[in-house]
């Protein structure tokens, strides 16, 4: 499987990065790092990073087979220009790739409140197929920790994504 991260300049972008982590190596790892974000660029995982600003990537093709995308945290930047079509750097492209090819595209939107600007911009990426899901906690799984609270997020994104993880305690799931 192929899966691109793409992770923008909202709030969170540890969140992006314990999502690669969470990968298994079976899986083809491609990272899209935005200007905003490249602040973490620590990572000694194995995976192919991409420039943002590199719009003749593969990612920008559908030829290439990108199975999965999933920007993790999404800014509201990348999330109104994604709706309205705007591809203007590789995320954007890769993003606008996925729901043409109609691949999976998981986004993590990161912002409180939300304006009515974004939510109609989600609710139309909501209607092309794109699975909305912010970074927000279960108390069902009583998290301790940040850690675990990251954890419990990062397992619920890769559920969506269909990729097994024993991340957190789901619910109904003995201590
Ligand atoms: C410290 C910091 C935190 C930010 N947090 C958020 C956020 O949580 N959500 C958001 O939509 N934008 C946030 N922004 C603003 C975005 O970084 C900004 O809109 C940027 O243009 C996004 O570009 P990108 O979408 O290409 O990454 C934050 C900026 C800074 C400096």
């Amino acid at each position: 499987m192929k899966i691109t991260i793409a992770i923008t300049g909202a709030s969170g972008s540890s969140l992006g990065l314990k999502l690669l982590k969470a990968l298994p190596n079976s899986i083809d790892k491609h990272l899209i790092l935005s200007d905003s974000a490249k602040a973490v660029l620590q990572i000694e995982e194995q995976v192919s990073i991409h420039d943002d600003q590199n719009i003749a990537s593969a990612l920008s093709s559908g030829s290439f087979g990108t199975d999965v995308m999933m920007i993790v945290p999404c800014s509201m930047n990348t999330v109104a220009k994604i709706s309205n079509g705007i591809a203007d750097n590789l995320t954007t492209r890769a993003a606008s790739v996925m729901i043409k090819e109609h691949k999976t595209l998981l986004i993590a939107p990161r912002e409180m409140p939300l304006s009515s600007i974004a939510l109609e911009n989600l609710l139309k990426l909501s209607q092309n197929g794109v699975i909305i899901a912010p970074p927000l906690l279960a108390y069902y799984s009583k998290q301790q920790t940040l850690e675990q609270m990251e954890s419990f997020m990062v397992g619920r994104w890769l559920d969506l994504v269909g990729v097994d993880n024993k991340l957190y305690k789901r619910w109904g799931e003995d201590a």
